[in-house]
C-alpha cells in the first residue's frame, strides 16, 4: 500500500511522512519543490513534485497511490485546494481519503466555509473517506509563544477566559496514522475529533506549564486588534493574521474550543497528552539562553 501526503514539508504533513516511513508504510510525500522532493526522500518515502493549485499535476501521482492524506495550508483557496486532489483522487480509483480538518467550532466563518467546500466533494463522492479533526494544536499554540516566554515568562492571545481542549500533534499524527492502515470501511464517514485531556483556559495553561518549567509563566490577554498589531510588528504577515492567528483566538474566547473527547483513548488505548506532559517533553524550546 502507499500513501499520498499532501502538504508533506509542513506541520501535520512532515510528522505524518514520518509515522507512515517509522511504520514501514509506502508513501509518496508531495511538495511544490523539486528541492524539497529530493531532501523528503528517503527510507519508504519518495517525494513528489505537484501543486493543488495546478491541478494537471495531480493524476499521474493519484495513479501511483492507494491512499490519500489530504492537508492544505490555512489559506482562502482551501477549499478549491482540496476539491481539486479530491477530484483527482476519485478519478484515480483510490481506496481512501483521509482529510484534516479541525475540532474547534468555526461555525461558517470563512476558514470552515473553505473546509465544507472540500467535505461536500467527499460527501458526494463514492471512495471512503474520514475527517481527522484536531482541536487546537500545542505545537501552534505553545511553541508560538517561545519568544515571549524565553524572554519575558509570558504568553500573549485574546482567548479570554475561553476553554481549550489543546492536543498535541503527535496525538493526531497517531490517529490518522491507525486510520490510514485500517481497512478504509472501518472509519468511513466519521469524524474523528481529537482534544487535550482537558479544556483549559490560557491562564490554567500557563500554569500548567509553570509547574512542568519550573518557573512563573503568565498569560497576556490583550483586545484582538491590540494582539493583531503586535503580531504585524513582530513580522506575521499581514494578509495571513485572520485565518492563521485571529479567527482561532475568537472562536476559543467565545467558547468554541471547550471540547474533550476519548477519540484518542478509543483509538489507541492510551491517555491522550496533557499540557503538562508535553511542556516536559519541550522544555529546551523555553529555555532561557
Ligand atoms: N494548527 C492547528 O492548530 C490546526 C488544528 C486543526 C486543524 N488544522 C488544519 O491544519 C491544516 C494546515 O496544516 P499545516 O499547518 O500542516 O499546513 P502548513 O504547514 O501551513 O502547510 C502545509 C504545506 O502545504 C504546502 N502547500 C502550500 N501551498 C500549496 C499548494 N498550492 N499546493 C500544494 N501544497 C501546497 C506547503 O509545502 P510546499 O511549499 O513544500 O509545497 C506547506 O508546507 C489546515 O487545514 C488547518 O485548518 C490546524
Amino acid at each position: 500500500m502507499t500513501v499520498l501526503v499532501t502538504g508533506a514539508t509542513g506541520m501535520f504533513g512532515s510528522a505524518m511522512v514520518d509515522a507512515l516511513d517509522r511504520a514501514g508504510v509506502e508513501v509518496l510525500a508531495m511538495t511544490r519543490r523539486e528541492s524539497s522532493a529530493e531532501e523528503l526522500t528517503r527510507g519508504n518515502v519518495t517525494g513528489v513534485v505537484g501543486d493543488l493549485d495546478d491541478p494537471a499535476s495531480l493524476p499521474m501521482l493519484m495513479e501511483r497511490v492507494e491512499r490519500m492524506f489530504l492537508v492544505s495550508p490555512m489559506h482562502a483557496d482551501l477549499g478549491r485546494r482540496e476539491v481539486a486532489a479530491i477530484d483527482a483522487a476519485v478519478a484515480a480509483g483510490v481506496d481512501q481519503i483521509v482529510k484534516l480538518f479541525g475540532a474547534v467550532r468555526h461555525e461558517g466563518d470563512p476558514l470552515d466555509v473553505q473546509h465544507q467546500l472540500a467535505i461536500e466533494a467527499l460527501r458526494a463522492c463514492d471512495v471512503p473517506w474520514t475527517l481527522v479533526s484536531p482541536q487546537t494544536v500545542m505545537e501552534t499554540n505553545l511553541l508560538g509563544q517561545t519568544e515571549g516566554i524565553r524572554h519575558e515568562n509570558s504568553m500573549y492571545g485574546s482567548a479570554g477566559d475561553g476553554r481549550i481542549g489543546m492536543v498535541a500533534l503527535a496525538d493526531c499524527i497517531d490517529v490518522a496514522s491507525i486510520v490510514l492502515q485500517s481497512a478504509p470501511a472501518q472509519w468511513s464517514g466519521r469524524n474523528l475529533e481529537i482534544t487535550g485531556p482537558a479544556a483549559l483556559t490560557y491562564t490554567e495553561v500557563a500554569e500548567q506549564m509553570s509547574l512542568a518549567m519550573g518557573r512563573a509563566i503568565s498569560y497576556v490577554d490583550m483586545p484582538e486588534q491590540e494582539f493583531a498589531a503586535m503580531l504585524i510588528e513582530y513580522g506575521f504577515p499581514a494578509d495571513d493574521v485572520e485565518l492563521q492567528v485571529l479567527c482561532h483566538f475568537r472562536q476559543m474566547r467565545l467558547g468554541k474550543a471547550d471540547l474533550v473527547t476519548d477519540t484518542f483513548e478509543e483509538l489507541t488505548g492510551r491517555p491522550a497528552t496533557s499540557i503538562r506532559v508535553w511542556t516536559s517533553a519541550h522544555l529546551d524550546a523555553f529555555e532561557t539562553d
